[in-house]
């Protein structure tokens, strides 16, 4: 290549090869952090006493950086270690493979802690009820499945014209070749979740599951994994119980998942959606001072009766197919209660911008403007005249609309039919207490529908109208805007779609700060920390005032740390490699509880 350039060409080609060159090292280095680096960023937080910082959210970030800084140390350099972290949390031997699979986390600079494998083991372990044969049964004879035979994988599908969900999951899969055993994966390829086994039912599962959890003698172990050899001779079937119904009530079935003693488990689904939103009283129990203190809990239904008139999930879903039985099949993104074996969503796995947001993570903190922008559809179900205002992004978008909230705070409640004004003293914000909330929205918020997904669509010109009359005089359409040029707002909130939000990843990998809320449970909640990777709100939203009040007077410097430190650490635990070493260790543990030797299956090398 180089003879193409003579003289001073020559020398200006190798002085920008070289420029670029060092620019790539820079920026590969700032962007990533070695697994025996792992640090905190040190932050005021540290050193600043109580007295000076006093605000709830200021406590919650601290006990969020210490209970963090206690995790980064247990994380494992060597295969000894990290089987014997495994042994210990799990109370099994890790399964056959693990040897590999430590191996190429070594290599790919991947931090392995135990404790960001806690969901694997959540999801497998009612699977151990069941025998193993009937599980490949079930498997084998689904009609969207990933399998792998020999190291070699392929996908069947009865239904090409879907997104490429399940041509995405394959290619991952690829990428551990040839380390996996013979499986077939079944894979879940609507926006809605789908099983939900009852609590008691499923609760025996579990116990069971216990009472076969045990560290077998070395001597009795095996490494090798049975294979599905003849299994695709199988002449045998199974067609599961999918119950789908035109009413699609997502509520009952899943309060019949809520342990008995939960306040959502007598509270049946709403008859009509044709009156007002029953809003929670209060502070929830997960809580700190009116801010979430337990993410996991503020993603919990079954703690929140109201949320059965205040998601679109639970109001009308798009489309149902659901079962009470339970199948192994991977999924997304489910609720705490539903029983899919999580692996990353789909679009994680995509490199179109419309969710990756490309190559760019936004400019620098001090370029942003101070403001917070959100942009989306009006999913989350089928949004209709008599139940519209029960949706969670429509009551997103009313809450963030300065005029509606002024209308509202003037005492007309019909202009914002989504949501109830809380008491001043819920929350101490000035301009509550003013009576100036709305004008105050203005100054920073722009947060707006760009198709509103009206039912029955409306059709115009080509295709369908963006607007729906009943929701005019509330909403209008609002211009798209792509991920990059939101990266230029300093606020990023994330709200649920028809299930998870697909562009989170984009917003932990920007410099801006993000904001989420959801019900739905991913992959990914045992590695991303609430107040120091992103910070949580409520699913009823009631908290967002007083959040944005506290970044947007006096913190600002808290809201740079928490977008620096999710931007950092998500290049660190959330890169493809990560999901693609998530996937592969599942896989193991899912190859081994459908095998006929499962109880045997173990990895014993180090302990020989
Ligand atoms: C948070 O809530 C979950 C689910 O309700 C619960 O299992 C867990 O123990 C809680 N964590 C803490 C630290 O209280
Ligand atoms: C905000 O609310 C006003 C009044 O309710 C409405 O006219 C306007 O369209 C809303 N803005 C957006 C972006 O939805």
């Amino acid at each position: 290549m180089l003879p193409m350039y003579r003289g001073w060409q020559r020398y200006v080609f190798i002085t920008a090869l070289t420029f670029l060159l060092i620019y790539f090292m820079l920026l590969y280095r700032q962007g990533t952090i070695a697994p025996n680096d792992i640090t905190l960023s040190p932050s005021k937080f540290d050193h600043a006493t109580t007295k000076e910082r006093n605000h709830p959210i200021d406590h919650l970030i601290k006990e969020a950086r210490l209970s963090f800084k206690q995790l980064l140390g247990k994380h494992s350099t060597n295969l000894e270690q990290a089987a014997q972290r495994y042994r210990e949390r799990r109370g099994r031997h890790p399964p056959p493979g693990f040897d590999q699979w430590f191996k190429a986390a070594k290599k790919k600079n991947a931090i392995v802690i135990e404790e960001f494998f806690d969901r694997i083991d959540h999801d497998i372990s009612p699977f151990w009820a069941i025998d193993a044969q009937d599980l490949r049964v079930q498997a084998h004879a689904q009609p969207q499945v990933i399998r792998v035979r020999k190291g070699k994988v392929s996908f069947e599908t009865d239904d090409d014209k879907r997104p490429p969900w399940i041509q995405l999951w394959t290619a991952l899969v690829k990428e551990m070749m040839p380390h996996l055993p013979d499986l077939d994966m079944v894979v879940n390829v609507m926006d809605e979740t789908r099983l939900l086994v009852p609590w008691e039912k499923i609760n025996g599962y579990v116990a069971k599951e216990r009472t076969m959890r045990k560290l077998i003698d070395p001597d009795v172990a095996i490494s090798e994994y049975s294979g599905l050899a003849g299994v695709d001779n199988w002449k045998k079937t199974f067609e599961p119980k999918w119950i789908q119904s035109s009413s699609n009530k997502y509520w009952d079935h899943l309060r019949a998942a809520c342990p008995p003693d939960s306040p959502a488990r007598d509270i049946t689904s709403l008859d009509s959606f044709n009156g007002p939103i029953e809003y929670p009283e209060g502070h929830m129990p997960y809580m700190y001072k009116g801010f979430v203190q337990n993410f996991t809990a503020s993603q919990d239904a079954c703690l929140q009766p109201h949320l059965r008139g205040m998601h679109g999930t639970f109001i009308e879903s798009v489309s149902m197919s659901t079962l009470h039985d339970l199948l192994p099949m991977f999924g997304g993104s489910k609720l705490p209660q539903n029983n899919e074996i999580l692996i990353p969503g789909a679009m994680y796995l995509t490199s179109d911008e419309f969710y990756s947001g490309g190559n760019s993570h936004g400019s620098s903190w001090a370029s942003k403007k101070n403001a917070l922008i959100w942009r989306g559809a009006a999913s989350g179900g089928r949004n209709k005249a008599d139940n519209w205002w029960h949706f969670h992004r429509h009551r997103f978008v009313q809450m963030m609309n300065g005029t509606t909230v002024k209308a509202v705070e003037a005492g007309d409640e019909s202009r914002g039919p989504s949501f109830k004004m809380l008491p001043p003293e819920m929350y101490s914000i000035l301009d509550r207490q003013k009576g100036k909330l709305g004008e105050w929205l203005n100054t920073f918020s722009d947060v707006g529908f760009n198709i509103l997904e009206c039912f029955p669509r409306v059709p115009s010109g080509k295709g369908y109208q963006k607007t729906c009359e009943y929701t005019d005089p509330f909403m209008e359409v609002q211009k798209k805007m792509p991920m990059k040029k939101q990266y230029s707002y300093k606020y990023l909130p994330d709200v649920d779609g028809n299930s998870f939000s697909g562009r989170w990843r984009g917003f932990l990998r920007s410099t801006s700060m993000p904001l989420k809320a959801t019900i739905y449970t991913e992959w990914h909640d045992d590695r991303i920390f609430p107040w120091i990777h992103f910070v949580p709100f409520d699913s009823s939203y009631m908290d967002i005032y007083g959040i944005m009040d506290y970044f947007l007077d006096g913190h600002d410097e808290e809201a740079e740390w928490i977008a620096e430190e999710g931007r950092r650490w998500a290049e660190a635990v959330y890169r493809r490699e990560d999901m693609m070493l998530y996937v592969w260790r599942l896989l193991l543990e899912y190859a081994r509880v459908t095998d006929d030797n499962r109880e045997r299956l173990a990895f014993v090398e180090d302990l020989r």
